[in-house]
């Protein structure tokens, strides 16, 4: 079986206006790159080398302007898929079914940053017989978040943005799923919200006990609010200066 990336950069970047107003929020900088660029090479240097951008917005046309056909990032095909409304992050993976295909897929949100690579959890779905794995990460700030309640190492429930969290695990904005996930979203209902929610993705693979997890080492960030976007872009500051102090 093959494995896709799949890279979610719709929706409206509306906790970032003004600053999003004629712009797309994927396409702002982290200090010295657009947003976009750092869940694209998440992918691609975890040996994935289809991936395909969902975009939407009056933007959607600069992404093939800054993006090209992913040469820049090694990648062997690059694919657009357009939103039509931000009508959530599982409605947005659900356009690309079709690129999927029989594939696994590895999905990224546009705005999640991380500092290490994602290349051994790639490693551990791939040996995984079917099912799904997220990544989870400690945070001060979980109500933000989709939160992960574990109980004997396993997850037992995932809520999304609770306002009295039960655990400081948030589920970050990287999903592995088999492709069994196109099902699963065709069966989705809109949230309170008016959205197609990941977390009911997520909450389904729970519910068939084929949901695995691990805790991601190194910082984790979203990027999406002011205060995430600045600190976004002093954290990968500090590791690009530390990373010219080991010459690595
Ligand atoms: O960052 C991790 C969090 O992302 C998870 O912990 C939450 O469970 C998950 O729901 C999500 O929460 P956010 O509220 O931060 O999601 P947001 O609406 O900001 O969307 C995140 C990215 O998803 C965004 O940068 C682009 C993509 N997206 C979002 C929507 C609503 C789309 O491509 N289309 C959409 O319609």
């Amino acid at each position: 079986m093959g494995l896709k990336g799949v890279v979610l950069a719709g929706g409206t970047g509306s906790r970032l206006r003004p600053l999003t107003r004629v712009t797309n929020k994927h396409l702002l900088p982290v200090y010295d790159r657009p947003m976009v660029f750092y869940p694209l090479r998440m992918l691609a240097e975890a040996g994935i080398t289809e991936i395909m951008v969902v975009t939407g917005g009056e933007c959607a046309g600069e992404f093939i302007g800054l993006l090209g056909n992913g040469e820049e990032f090694g990648l062997e095909r690059l694919a657009y898929a357009y939103q039509d409304g931000p009508g959530g992050i599982a409605e947005a993976l659900g356009l690309t079914r079709d690129f999927v295909a029989d594939d696994d897929v590895v999905v990224v949100l546009g705005d999640n940053l991380l500092e290490r690579p994602i290349a051994g959890a790639v490693q551990r779905f791939r040996e995984q017989d079917c099912g799904a794995r997220v990544l989870l990460k400690q945070v001060p700030d979980p109500e933000r978040f989709g939160v992960a309640e574990l109980d004997d190492g396993r997850i037992v429930r995932i809520v999304e943005k609770p306002t009295e969290p039960r655990s400081d695990l948030a589920v970050t904005g990287i999903y592995m799923y088999d492709h069994s996930v196109f099902d699963i979203v065709d069966d989705l209902e809109p949230s309170a919200r008016g959205e197609l929610e990941i977390t009911d993705v997520n909450t389904a693979f729970l519910a068939r006990g084929e949901l695995e997890h691990e805790v991601v080492e190194g910082w984790w960030t979203d990027a999406g609010t002011f205060e995430s976007l600045f600190h976004a872009g002093q954290l990968v500051r500090d590791s690009r200066l530390g990373d010219a102090e080991t010459g690595a």
